[in-house]
């Protein structure tokens, strides 16, 4: 946990640009995988973690906005409980670790909120994504599930993630440490992908690396020498010579704060000079838009300044034809590429997902676009300093969505399908990833670069 400072002033920040009312923070609970006791990870929700703090299930915290009181709702365990679990805080000694005054037992909860609803006082919830916190929400208010959603906050949304956008020094050292983590998992999965071994037994090692570090993986790992399929998350293959194995993935921090990067490299440690040439496009696309975060540039423009490298790399070698800049306005390269440049990372992989994608990184001036690729873009708005944020262009050749584009004559002046078809259908894909602090003036990259020229690659899987 950061000090309690931290959360007081993130708390402060909440209370002055809210109007009136209550906010409410539904911590989660643990979740059964196949009976009640036998219970995934627990994972907090991350916006609970920004402004309680507090790791463990079955907590609320609650913000009276007239009063300015703060609340922390939860049980002490039992002497039954501690049996199983070994001594616990109290409920008290956790506020106290957070710098909130007040608390109550979580049944208390329920009259709190009835007597706001009761005065018609505004409740400010956040989405909602687990099924047992919109049932928990909906028996606290007396209300039928399907009106859950009338409690969801734009005030509140929009707040949270202002708020949470901009990371500051000690979010940027927690991230830092989780780019470490993920550092060690991709140069072990480098090492590891020789002919002969399966997938999953790399996948395993590297997931055990996050663990071993008292973390555990940002998102499930995707690791495969299918990797045009974009989050492929099969791993019973046998590594083939020839193939390519990409790996996307990352850490979180015992503070949850997250890494997120993809590498892909030749399976048995040597690129032809194919590979290298599909490589090098991903590469200086990735390069490329780098050069050019900094704040105020719109994350849109870089996605299509990104995609232009990919096009000309890719008309150069007689995979697309035509003008590269009308075929990037014409969506043609997302052949490629269909999906976004990169996506904000925070206390979540996809930071702040759950409180809507288009509410995180689309705004009033720059709207998502309906073209496909394009469409995909999770991050299109503004940059401004202290956001963090993942860059993760790619190039695949996915010979369904090719034969479809081919026999509807999709964007045919620009792309060679036949050339595709008989030279690259068992090519695989490309992404590379890296993660992404804008400072004041451009950027940075969180942590040392993972290998990443052919030559550190190569190097590092000689290991
Ligand atoms: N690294 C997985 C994703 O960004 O979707
Ligand atoms: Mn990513």
């Amino acid at each position: 946990m950061f000090k309690k400072d931290v959360y007081i002033e993130r708390r402060n920040k909440l209370k002055s640009r809210l109007k009136g009312g209550l906010v409410l923070f539904l911590g989660n609970q643990e979740a059964a995988f196949n009976y009640p006791d036998n219970t995934y990870h627990f994972r907090q929700d991350s916006s609970f973690l920004y402004f309680f703090g507090l790791d463990l299930p079955n907590l609320a915290g609650l913000i009276d906005l007239d009063s300015g009181k703060e609340y922390l709702f939860g049980n002490d365990f039992t002497i039954d409980d501690i049996i199983w679990m070994g001594p616990q805080p109290k409920i008290k000694e956790l506020a106290t670790d957070i710098g909130v005054e007040n608390t109550e037992p979580l049944d208390k909860l329920k009259n709190y909120l009835l007597n706001a609803k009761n005065q018609d006082r505004n409740i400010h919830v956040l989405p909602f994504y687990r099924g047992d916190s919109i049932i928990q929400f909906s028996n606290l208010l007396e209300i039928h599930h399907s009106e859950v959603e009338d409690y969801v906050s734009s005030e509140l949304i929009k707040t949270v993630v202002d708020l949470r956008s901009i990371k500051d020094q000690y979010e940027v050292e927690e991230l830092i440490k989780a780019a470490a983590i993920g550092y060690k998992m991709h140069t072990t999965a480098m090492k590891m992908a020789k002919p002969g071994i399966y997938e999953q037994e790399i996948a395993g090692t590297v997931e055990g690396i996050a663990l071993a570090h008292g973390s555990m993986l940002s998102f499930p790992i995707i690791l495969s020498q299918n990797g045009e399929t974009l989050h492929n998350h099969y791993h019973g293959n046998m590594l083939q010579e020839g193939r390519l194995m990409l790996t996307d993935t990352g850490a979180e921090t015992n503070m949850h704060y997250a890494s997120d990067n993809t590498r892909t490299v030749p399976v048995g440690g040597k690129f032809s000079q194919k590979q290298k040439d599909i490589y090098n496009i991903v590469l200086a696309s990735l390069d490329h838009s780098i050069t050019l975060i900094k704040p105020g540039v719109p994350y849109r423009d870089i996605h299509l300044a990104s995609a232009k490298v990919i096009a000309e790399g890719l008309t150069k070698l007689g995979i697309m034809k035509g003008n590269p800049e009308d075929a990037v306005r014409e969506g043609a390269h997302a052949m490629f590429m269909p999906h976004g440049l990169g996506h904000m990372m925070g206390l979540d992989v996809h930071d702040m997902e759950g409180l809507g994608e288009d509410n995180v990184g689309y705004d009033n001036e720059i709207k998502r676009a309906t073209q496909f690729g394009l469409k995909g873009l999770r991050l299109g708005r503004r940059l401004q300093e202290g956001f963090v944020l993942t860059t993760e262009p790619g190039i695949y050749f996915i010979p369904d969505l090719v034969k479809k584009w081919k026999a509807e004559n999709i964007n045919a002046d620009f792309i060679n399908f036949d050339k595709i078809l008989n030279e690259y259908a068992d090519f695989g894909g490309i992404r590379l990833e890296d993660d992404i602090l804008v400072t004041e003036k451009g950027c940075q990259m969180i942590g040392k670069r993972i290998p990443i020229t052919p030559d550190e690659v190569e190097e590092t899987m000689k290991g």
